[in-house]
């Protein structure tokens, strides 16, 4: 064979991720359970660049040039376990399986370990930018061995995005799982991203009265500063959309009830067995899940709250001002804890991850990408072993500028009656973790009191017990 790359499943992730290698002047075998779909492809785009359309799994892998790399595209779970059984006993040793899709971190991991024995890379391939990203350049994020990145490395480093300064978004990520995983907490930052943007939209709806077009301007005019970003920017698009049937904003004839497929809910699930505190992402996953409950809204619907009481013109303005630097220190938050993760998911699996070249490939490509990100590689690369985002200088610095607002803005939606879990969670995030003394120390009082579990002390060593049913001394525990 001299195809240099082969892509199965042909939805149109895989149709466009094809193309793309396509276009960038590789030979690309295709294949597609129902070889209509492959056919359309070659009809519709084979003028692209050189494809080899393959109308069987052995047809497929004959088309492909050793080492093979063959890239699946199909849906999480047993789809992408049943295409891994039909090709790995067509494939040799040092033959490469990429899966590009969502799949979790504990499938990768055991896939990756399953084909290892074999002789066969089993490359876990977080692939973000949606259809266009995938056809115009997305940003990639490869687990697996170190060795199948050298073989696959400059492939992807052509249909990669390329950041503002020219880098290719794409690195190895670290072997196995790291790929897929670091996937998983960009999307969970995605969900964080998305619920702090929604929170802004109703405050400046409800609290400064704006209307859904104004609101767009708002983020337009926010785009061009800090929060400069590929979110704010499609927001802007979705708000000043009108609905053509009706005429009335797109964004008041949507049923309010979002949807997720997982990504979010396994960041979350991950962090709590990591003991990562994730608290911005967990409020995005769960204000998804709250809108989803029709009939408790509906059913809660006359209980009491404040009617909110617009503001006039200028105190509007000056509100608007406000939300901005809440959603900009609340999305500090929200990437501090999503950078956590990583380090902790990196250290538990023993990976070595680079957080900085992590941050360099998301500047372009993905859902998440954003100026703020080249920051972020910024604080990185000039201190490695950063132990948070909130410990850099400037973000220390900028985050600090904006707690005013940023707490009025909250005590405002309090006062006011719109919900902000997002914003309240991240600010209670940074007082958490300014306070000298956290209440943590009563709650092992608690613990030590109805359940013996023993504490520790400020003023000397080792653990201690105090005997609640009796005299109330303290005994050593250890
Ligand atoms: C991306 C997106 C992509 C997908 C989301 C949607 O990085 O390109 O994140 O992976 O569109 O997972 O997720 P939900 O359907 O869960 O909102």
């Amino acid at each position: 064979g001299h195809a240099q790359i082969g892509v199965t499943g042909l939805a149109v992730m895989g149709r466009n991720l094809a193309r793309n290698f396509a276009r960038n002047g590789f030979t690309v075998a295709v294949h597609n359970r129902t070889a209509a779909r492959t056919r359309a492809l070659v009809d519709e785009f084979g003028d692209e660049g050189s494809f080899v359309p393959a109308e069987s799994a052995r047809e497929f892998v004959a088309a492909l040039e050793r080492p093979r790399r063959l890239v699946i595209m199909v849906k999480a779970g047993e789809p992408t376990d049943a295409v891994i059984q039909e090709f790995a006993p067509l494939l040799e040793e040092g033959d490469v399986i990429i899966d590009g899709g969502n799949a979790h971190v504990a499938d990768t991991r055991r896939r990756e370990r399953e084909l290892r024995e074999r002789g066969i890379h089993f490359v876990g391939v977080g692939i973000s930018g949606g259809e266009e990203g995938a056809l115009h350049g997305p940003s990639i994020m490869p687990g697996g061995s170190a060795e199948s990145y050298k073989s696959l490395g400059p492939l992807l480093e052509r249909i990669a995005a390329k950041a503002p300064d020219g880098t290719p978004c794409v690195t190895h990520v670290g072997p196995d799982g790291a790929g897929h995983f670091v996937k998983m907490v960009h999307n969970g930052i995605e969900y964080a991203d998305m619920q702090l943007i929604a929170e802004a939209y109703h405050l400046l709806r409800a609290v400064a009265g704006y209307s859904p077009a104004r609101i767009a301007d708002t983020f337009r005019t926010w785009n061009e500063g800090r929060l400069d970003s590929y979110l704010i920017e499609i927001t802007a698009e979705v708000l000043a959309h009108a609905d053509p049937v009706t005429g009335r904003p797109f964004v008041d004839v949507v049923a309010d009830r979002a949807e997720q497929k997982g990504t979010g809910r396994w960041t979350v699930q991950i962090a709590l067995d990591l003991g990562v505190p994730v608290s911005g992402i967990a409020e995005a996953v769960f204000a998804r899940s709250l809108s989803g409950h029709a009939e408790l809204r509906e059913a809660s619907r006359s209980l009491p709250g404040p009617v909110p009481q617009p503001l006039d013109e200028e105190a509007a303005a000056r509100f608007a001002e406000r939300v901005e630097q809440a959603l900009y220190a609340s999305k500090i938050v929200s990437y501090t804890q999503g950078f956590h993760q990583i380090q902790a998911g990196s250290e538990h699996h023993e990976w070595g991850v680079d957080p900085g070249a992590v941050a360099s490939i998301w500047r372009a490509g993905c859902i998440i990408r954003a100026a703020f990100l080249d920051r972020i590689r910024t604080a990185y690369e000039t201190r490695p072993e950063l132990p948070s985002l909130l410990s850099d200088k400037r973000f220390a610095e900028e985050i600090g500028a904006a707690q005013d607002d940023w707490r009025e803005v909250v005590a405002t939606a309090a006062r006011q009656g719109v919900p902000t879990p997002g914003f309240s969670a991240a600010l209670a995030y940074y007082d958490a973790l300014r306070a000298d003394r956290l209440p943590a120390a009563l709650t092992q009082g608690q613990r030590d009191f109805f359940g013996a579990h023993t504490y520790r002390r400020t003023d000397r060593e080792g653990s201690f017990h105090t005997l609640w049913g009796g005299d109330r001394s303290e005994v050593s525990a250890g």
